[in-house]
């Protein structure tokens, strides 16, 4: 998280008053008119020009500049030795330094990004050398001198070998309640079965706000990725999007899930 993360003290698990009734709304859309009056059919390319329109005008608020603090925390370790649990999958990675955490931890990391601008970002900001390599459907960035892949494009047309990990900071919940079944499934489809993941989630009163970034309650964690434990969970209202406190929220969790 933000500076000053690891000194939040663990707070008791919040009970929600949800109304379920997912948002599947534009980013746009205002709160009450969306979830509450009407329903909008999930528009990829409505999203897709969103998140390209953040990275292009610098809305990028997610962005956590030292890196996360759970993924430090709670990342499993693995044995040097072994090859197993070495290639990590970041799904929707913007331009976070968590890529390079992992790298540094021995892992060949492969990111998934929509937003050429998030990658190119990425490299320059880090003074990485890269070279970009045409391919099908995706274009790959492939640095010189670490094990990283950065791919550029849509994440639902990413394929690849089977993964040894998954590490989701900002993924998950970036990916509107109607798309995330599909989103949990491509994931699958891209892992061993025994792969480690850390998945890192929002847990918050959908109907105070309708995010982006959307929150991911425990039953749907669980029943999306039964192999993982609640791990952590940290205070997070101080660091989420001004709209949300600006719609009355007041209290957020961030939660670490990690498998065992
Ligand atoms: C909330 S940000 C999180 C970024 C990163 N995981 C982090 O922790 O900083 C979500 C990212 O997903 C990207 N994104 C959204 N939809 C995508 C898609 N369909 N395919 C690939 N990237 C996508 C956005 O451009 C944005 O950079």
């Amino acid at each position: 998280m933000l500076p000053g993360f690891d000194r939040v003290e663990r707070v008791p698990r919040l009970t929600f008053r949800v109304r379920r009734m997912p948002y599947t709304g534009s980013i746009g859309d205002s709160p009450r008119r969306s979830c509450h009056r009407r329903t909008v059919r999930w528009q990829p390319n409505i999203m897709i020009e969103d998140w390209l329109d953040r990275w292009a005008n610098g809305r990028t608020g997610w962005h956590e500049e030292d890196g996360n603090a759970g993924l430090k925390a709670h990342w499993p370790s693995i044995d040097a030795e072994s090859h197993r649990k070495n290639r990590v999958l970041v799904p929707l990675c913007g331009k976070t330094p968590d890529l390079l955490w992992l790298t540094g931890h021995g892992h060949e990391v492969v990111g998934v990004e929509l937003s050429d601008i998030a990658i190119r970002q990425f490299f320059a900001e880090n003074q990485l050398s890269y070279r970009v390599e045409e391919g099908q459907p995706l274009d790959r960035y492939c640095a010189d001198d670490i094990p990283l892949t950065l791919y550029h494009g849509d994440y639902f047309r990413f394929e690849d070998e089977p993964f040894d990990a998954l590490f989701d900071r900002g993924a998950m919940v970036a990916v509107p309640g109607s798309r995330r079944a599909a989103y949990v499934e491509h994931t699958r489809n891209l892992l061993l079965p025994d792969a480690t993941k850390m998945i890192i989630t929002l847990e918050y009163d959908q109907s105070v706000t309708p995010g982006p970034p959307f929150a991911v309650l425990p039953e749907e964690l669980a029943a999306a990725w039964p192999d993982v434990r609640r791990a952590a969970e940290y205070d997070d209202i101080d660091n989420c999007p001004p709209k949300f406190r600006a719609a009355g929220l007041q209290e957020i969790l961030e939660v670490v899930w990690v498998s065992s």
